[in-house]
């Protein structure tokens, strides 16, 4: 199937979100906690959440346009901190629900019986059943003029990995960990590590180091 950019345009809008959402591939499946100056907390899904560079360590995620009220956005304009946390396989349906409309005084957390665990020296909550926690400051935003929507760029303060997926050169393996990833809105797949390879160059094949890290990690 071919759609061009005119056919696009005519689809009914439902499809053509499906279509669009899902076609750039799968993506990263977080939480991001946040609270208000009253401590009021609040807990929604993002597929957006990507690696913007190591040094200085940024993260970045994407906010629809801020025609209606975005929790997540004020909180973080309130606050400067937001946390972000993996899904992992077995809370994929809580996850999901966080995307539901609640009211700025419930907690999603709460109302989508998702555990969550506060760390010394971080006002924000983070998913206690999330193999990778990460707790990032507020840096800055960027408008996209075409479209509306927000990129919220933020600085790494904190990650914390669980033991059980991460070797000692720090190389994290998602596939012990359950993670997960998102097609488009609403589907959830699992992941499957295939190979892990050597830094590839124009001189030599790159080979794989899965093999060897996979009987001791
Ligand atoms: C799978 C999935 C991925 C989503 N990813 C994003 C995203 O990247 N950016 C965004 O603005 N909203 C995204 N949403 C919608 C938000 O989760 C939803 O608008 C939520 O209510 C925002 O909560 P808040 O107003 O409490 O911040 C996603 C929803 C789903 C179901």
């Amino acid at each position: 199937m071919i759609y061009t950019e005119d056919n696009l345009k005519h689809l009914p809008s439902r499809n053509r979100a499906s279509l669009i959402n899902n076609c750039c591939g799968i993506r990263s499946a977080n939480l991001i906690g946040t609270v208000d100056t009253k401590l009021q907390e609040n807990l929604a899904v993002f597929n957006s959440v990507m690696h913007l560079g190591s040094d200085p360590a940024l993260i970045g995620f994407i906010l629809r346009p801020l025609t209606v009220k975005r929790h997540t956005y004020d909180n973080i304009h309130q606050t400067k901190f937001f946390s972000i946390n993996q899904i992992p396989r077995d809370l994929y349906t809580e996850a999901h629900q966080t995307s539901a409309k609640y009211k700025k005084n419930e907690s999603e957390f709460e109302t989508c019986a998702i555990e969550k665990e506060y760390f010394e020296n971080y006002t924000v909550p983070f998913v206690k059943k999330s193999k990778i926690k990460i707790a990032c400051r507020y840096e800055s935003e960027y408008n996209i003029k075409e479209n509306g929507c927000v990129m919220i760029i933020g600085k790494i303060q904190m990650i914390a990995v669980d033991d059980s997926g991460i070797s000692e050169d720090l190389w994290i393996n998602h596939e012990k960990l359950n993670s997960i990833g998102i097609g488009g809105l609403d589907t959830y797949y699992t992941v499957k590590c295939i190979d892990r390879l050597t830094y590839a160059q124009t001189h030599q094949d790159s080979k794989s180091i899965y093999g060897a890290q996979k009987t001791t990690s």
